[in-house]
């Protein structure tokens, strides 16, 4: 069954690249990323493991754990990463599992028939502390996903977690947010002392709060 924003995220064991894991326990009290690649040793998907390895340290300071899942075994992932250090320069540093028998893809919904019976899309999930999905996009296996745009998503959810605001379109971290529109001016007024300005009644802007 397809997994909607607000579920909680299947739970699961599996043998991982770091040994085996029960999901929720790995995950703890952090946030989470969770994303598939359709197979070993394929190009698309080397270029995106090196770029996630690279930009670790950016998931790190978010306080997010990231985890990867090809429908290869674990064995077949441990070759794949030499290949990876040597060509994109970066040894993967993050959990890779192994799911020959799709028992997690198919928990995630993660195998769409239409483009293949039986390799994975490029699913990727994130999950908040409180396990439950707060994001969830699907890319085309001939497509290699901008995981900027995945830290941008995640700034964003982290701030409106904590502070009742949106962000607008392109937003990105420090730039100007708007008031959710749940919010009444009454009550703006006690959550934004500092004020803010109003371009509609409906679209009322203010800087990023601390
Ligand atoms: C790739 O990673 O390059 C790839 C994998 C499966 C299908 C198409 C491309």
């Amino acid at each position: 069954m397809a997994i909607r924003l607000g579920d909680i995220a299947p739970d699961f064991t599996a043998e991982t690249t770091q040994g085996p894991i029960s999901f929720h326990e790995w995950l703890g009290d952090s946030w989470g990323v969770l994303f598939s690649h359709p197979k070993d040793f394929t190009p698309v998907c080397t270029t995106e493991l090196g770029y996630v390895a690279a930009i670790k340290k950016d998931f790190d300071q978010r306080g997010v754990k990231v985890i990867g899942l090809s429908v290869d075994p674990v064995s077949s992932h441990e070759r794949w990463e030499n290949d990876i250090a040597e060509t994109q320069g970066t040894k993967v540093n993050f959990p890779m599992i192994g799911d020959p028998d799709r028992k997690v893809s198919n928990l995630y919904d993660m195998i769409h028939p239409n483009a293949s019976d039986t390799l994975t899309v490029r699913s990727v999930f994130v999950i908040g502390p409180d396990k439950k999905v707060k994001l969830s996009i699907t890319y085309p296996a001939s497509t290699g996903r901008n995981f900027d745009e995945i830290l941008r998503v995640i700034d964003s959810l982290q701030l409106t977690a904590k502070h009742k605001v949106a962000t607008p379109a392109n937003w990105k971290h420090g730039q100007d947010v708007i008031i959710g529109s749940s919010v009444t001016d009454e009550d703006a007024k006690k959550l934004f002392p500092q004020g803010w300005k109003t371009v509609k009644p409906y679209l009322r802007v203010l800087p990023q709060p601390k």
